[in-house]
């Protein structure tokens, strides 16, 4: 699963949200197999499993993050690992709704657990940061850029992802803390499993891309895993996407 150079991120206490699935999960490993301590936290209990990553540079959290007794514990923990170096922010929530059917309970829900997640535990990050080289990378999505009847509430989580990251590395930027964010494709995980396996709806989702292939979780950790290392140490308030080209792509021209 893992792309990482040993050692590369040996000993820096790294908070992964969103760790034990999916894209935060690659990201966790992508770090931990640079020897990043993870503070890996999520409400699914498998977060208590380290998996392929050696127990000592995992500590779990399990508990939902909008719940003040979870950001707590996680603090509790971080606190006790170190100086903290870097913050992941991957939880997300989505209401699928039209405009019109959306509801009031719906789009707050998405936004407090896809935005507002990421600015309160960046606040409480920037006050413990290592001066010297901490980063903030956030996990927005392809949908901050572009519509689809349905992602109306996940769409404007994410495109908020985005401001509050430009305004972070504005402000933070003098406190040596980097801030950035990347910008996902479809990435194939066990969530959307249902969408990917069907092979149809597999090959239409790949050709949307340049690279004509659906994303892995690996894709995404990679790189965020640059934009949280020195390697990046003159990068804030940037986007990556990572999105096998989607969208560089504009809809075909109709063939007289
Ligand atoms: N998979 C994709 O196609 C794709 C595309 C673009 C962006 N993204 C973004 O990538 C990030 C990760 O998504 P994923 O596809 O890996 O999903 P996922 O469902 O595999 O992982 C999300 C994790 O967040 C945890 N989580 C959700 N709400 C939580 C809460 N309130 N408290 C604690 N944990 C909570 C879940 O338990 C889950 O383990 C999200 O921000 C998502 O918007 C994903």
């Amino acid at each position: 699963m893992s792309r990482e150079q040993p050692g590369r991120f040996d000993g820096r206490v790294a908070v992964v949200t969103g760790a034990a699935a999916g894209i935060g999960r690659a990201c966790a490993a992508t770090l931990a197999a640079g020897a990043a301590h993870i503070i890996a936290v999520d409400r699914d209990e498998r977060v208590n499993d380290p998996m392929t990553v050696p127990e000592r540079l995992w500590s779990a959290v399990h508990g939902d993050l909008t719940l003040p007794a979870t950001v707590e514990q996680l603090w509790h923990v971080a606190d006790k690992a170190g100086r903290c170096a870097i913050l992941i922010n991957s939880v997300f929530a989505e209401e699928r709704a039209t405009l019109s059917n959306g509801t009031e309970a719906g789009w707050m829900h998405t936004f407090r657990v896809s935005t507002l997640t990421a600015v309160l535990l960046s606040q409480a990050f920037v006050d413990r940061a290592d001066g010297d080289s901490a980063a903030i990378v956030n996990v927005a999505s392809v949908h901050a850029f572009g519509a689809r009847n349905g992602f109306a509430a996940y769409a404007s989580a994410k495109a908020a992802l985005l401001a509050f990251t430009r305004a972070a590395a504005l402000e933070w930027g003098p406190r040596h803390v980097r801030v950035n964010a990347v910008a996902p494709g479809f990435v194939a995980v066990e969530r959307n499993a249902h969408v990917w396996k069907d092979p149809h709806v597999r090959e239409q989702l790949a050709r949307a891309n340049p690279l004509g292939r659906l994303g892995a979780p690996a894709d995404v950790a990679s790189a965020v895993a640059f934009l949280a290392s020195d390697e990046a140490s003159f990068i804030t308030g940037a986007v990556l996407p990572v999105d096998g080209g989607l969208l560089a792509k504009l809809p075909e021209e109709p063939s007289p």
